[in-house]
């Protein structure tokens, strides 16, 4: 069965960007809690670097990492970007003190966190950025949407994108504008909406009829820190199959499944990160799809 090697984002603009269907997570690329410098510079750095040099496209980050830890990373690492790079961040969000999580989502703060990426990531225009959903904040979802429409129409953002998002809102978004990429929680043991601490977290499956219908790539995330503690026996078939890891299985199962899916997987270690890039040249049968299931 082969794969669709590449995705494009905001196909049905007059600005589509196609790039490698593999891609990038930053977040692990921090202290502990999303927080602070990451235990290794050095290794942080070459992942990006390495990332690039193996044909990485998609990178995922968010002034909220760190905060903007790995946004100075990405910029000390690869800054002039390469032509061909997407940078996708991601606003909605900001860190506390404690090192807690917080809606940031009133128009002056979407604009502010806008701001603060531009600045750190050393752009002019982002690509892609996602407007992350807090569910229940008082910022009504459509004034968030609306401010965001606008920073596009200023030039600060060229495509717009929803994350943690749900089918009611995205039908809701779909009317008001094009929305370029949807990013939710996915992955092969966890594909619909969960809760940690009172959060919700919106799985892709929710939402994937809705994107196929309108051809919106989707970006999982958490697609291994879900599934890979399950120690699946399924997957570990699989895997004993190609002599691959459960890591590149559930990566190669996310290719195969859809071809609108763009994987993020995220790591701190350079062996992990060249471990799972390997899973784009995995090709499984349909009959490994139908037993994966
Ligand atoms: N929009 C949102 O709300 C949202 C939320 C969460 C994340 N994200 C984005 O999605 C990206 C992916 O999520 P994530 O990084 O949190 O989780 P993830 O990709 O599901 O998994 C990362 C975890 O898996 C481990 N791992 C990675 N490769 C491995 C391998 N080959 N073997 C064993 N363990 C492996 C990592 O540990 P090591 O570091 O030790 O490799 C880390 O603990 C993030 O980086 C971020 O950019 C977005």
């Amino acid at each position: 069965m082969s794969i669709k090697k590449t995705i494009t984002i905001g196909k049905k603009t007059n600005q589509p960007i196609t790039i490698n269907r593999f891609g990038y997570g930053t977040m692990q690329l921090t202290g502990d809690l999303v927080w602070g410098e990451p235990k290794n510079r050095t290794e942080a750095l070459q992942i990006l670097k390495s990332a690039v040099n193996k044909g990485i496209q998609f990178i995922d980050t968010a002034d909220f990492y760190g905060p903007d830890v790995t946004n100075r990373l990405i910029a000390e690492a690869l800054y002039p970007y390469p032509s061909d790079l997407v940078i996708c961040t991601k606003v909605g969000l900001s860190r506390s003190s404690d090192k807690g999580w917080r809606p940031f989502n009133t128009p002056e703060n979407l604009r502010k966190s806008i701001e603060r990426n531009l600045k750190t990531l050393k752009l002019d225009q982002i690509q892609l950025v996602h407007l992350r959903i807090m569910p229940n904040t008082e910022t009504p979802f459509e004034k968030q949407l609306e401010t965001m429409f606008e920073m596009q129409n200023e030039g600060k953002i060229l495509h717009v994108g929803l994350s943690n998002v749900n089918p009611n809102e995205l039908n809701v978004a779909l009317k008001m504008g094009h929305i370029a990429s949807v990013e939710n929680a996915f992955g092969y043991r966890q594909r619909t909406t969960f809760k940690v601490h009172g959060q919700e977290y919106r799985g892709l499956e929710g939402v994937m009829p809705l994107c196929i219908k309108n051809e919106i790539p989707m970006i999982p995330f958490w697609s291994l820190q879900n599934s890979l503690p399950k120690n699946d026996d399924k997957i570990s078939v699989i895997a004993d199959k190609y002599n691959a890891t459960s890591a590149q299985i559930n990566l190669a199962w996310l290719l195969h499944y859809n071809e609108l899916l763009l994987p993020i997987p995220g790591t701190s270690q350079l062996k992990h990160f060249d471990e799972n890039i390997k899973a784009f040249d995995i090709s499984l049968t349909d009959e490994d799809m139908k037993f994966l299931g």
